[in-house]
């Protein structure tokens, strides 16, 4: 099969789509690329500035890019709500919602706004509630899609259904690990009950290999855990690729005719770390239906977000 490359990204004119941590990585490749094929784009980030800032650079680039900054703090449930009002308010469809901000392996425990552990609050429990609040207007998109950003760090995770926010023994990578198995159980789940109700709406799984992006930089006054250095100095000079190719899953998984709802794309290189988007088989506890049952509900108690009728 022929690699695919943002040439074969079909046109995008006349539809919105809303990106989140779209000033960064691969977040604002996608959001690159969906704006230059003609799509409205949101690009949803939690600091306005640097969204303005990526606005800028994109218009540098792409003059005629029709681009808003929404600002988003998926680490605070008040901010998603605030962000989803607006959007619902408004009742303009929104056709492509890219799931994609993430936090990776801060060395200490840290905790959202609303007191979740802060990779498991924003990397999926943030998307959770966004995707839920903004259901109403995918629902008025024809053939809506909602794309989650997982990783291959999904692979060895473990969903600590007695103990999700970390209370006892934190550690950085498998907390991260959870995140990202949190993603595909939730993608997959999504799927399963969206399409019983609303055919048109797909949800599908996407992971970008190994990507040069600020990932792997911990945050201010904090040094990067061990694994990060690692994945940094190691395997992303050995194996990964640049952050641009790897928005290149992503935006299969937005655009591409040939995705299936419940579908998971990845590179096609050696160990998925780089290469050009194919379907890839996530690990088997990401397809396991009672764990993305619990965890669905439990979610759902979390955020106090519940997907109507869903
Ligand atoms: N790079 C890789 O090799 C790799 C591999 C597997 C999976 N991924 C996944 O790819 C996705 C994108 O990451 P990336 O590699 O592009 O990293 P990145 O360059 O660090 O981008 C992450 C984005 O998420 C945003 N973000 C973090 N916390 C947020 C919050 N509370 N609210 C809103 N936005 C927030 C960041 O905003 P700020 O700029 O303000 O921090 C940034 O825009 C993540 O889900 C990550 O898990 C990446």
């Amino acid at each position: 099969m022929a690699q695919w490359t943002t040439r074969d990204i079909p046109s995008q004119q006349g539809r919105r789509a809303l990106v989140t941590g779209a000033n960064s990585g691969i977040g604002f490749h996608a959001a690159k690329e969906l704006a230059r094929a003609g799509a409205v784009v949101l690009l949803a980030c939690r600091s306005a500035e640097k969204g303005s800032q990526a606005k800028q650079r994109i218009l540098n680039e792409i003059p005629s890019a029709q681009l808003e900054v929404l600002e988003l703090d998926l680490a605070s449930l008040a901010s998603i709500r605030r962000a989803a009002a607006m959007l619902v308010d408004d009742r303009n469809p929104l056709h492509l919602l890219i799931n994609n901000a993430g936090v990776l392996a801060p060395p200490a425990r840290q905790l959202t706004a609303d007191g979740f552990e802060l990779q498991f609050g924003t990397n999926h429990l943030g998307h959770f509630a966004l995707t839920g609040l903004l259901l109403p207007v995918l629902l008025l998109a024809h053939e809506a899609r909602i794309v989650t950003v997982s990783s291959i760090a999904h692979r060895g995770g473990k969903i600590r259904l007695d103990d999700p926010n970390w209370d006892r023994g934190y550690e950085p990578w498998p907390a991260y690990r959870q995140s990202k198995l949190a993603n595909l159980l939730f993608a997959f789940e999504l799927d399963r009950r969206i399409r019983e109700m609303h055919e048109g709406i797909l949800s599908v799984a996407v992971h970008p290999g190994i990507s040069n992006t600020n990932l792997f930089k911990a945050g201010p006054g904090q040094k990067p855990s061990l694994s990060s250095r690692l994945v940094s100095g190691l395997l992303l000079p050995l194996f990964g690729q640049s952050d641009a190719q790897g928005a290149l899953p992503t935006l299969y998984g937005a655009v591409s005719p040939g995705v299936h709802g419940g579908g998971f794309y990845g590179p096609d290189g050696f160990k998925e770390m780089r290469g050009y988007p194919v379907e890839v088989r996530a690990e088997a506890n990401a397809y396991d239906a009672m764990t993305s049952l619990e965890l669905w509900q439990m979610s759902e108690e979390f955020t106090g977000v519940r997907f109507g009728g869903l």
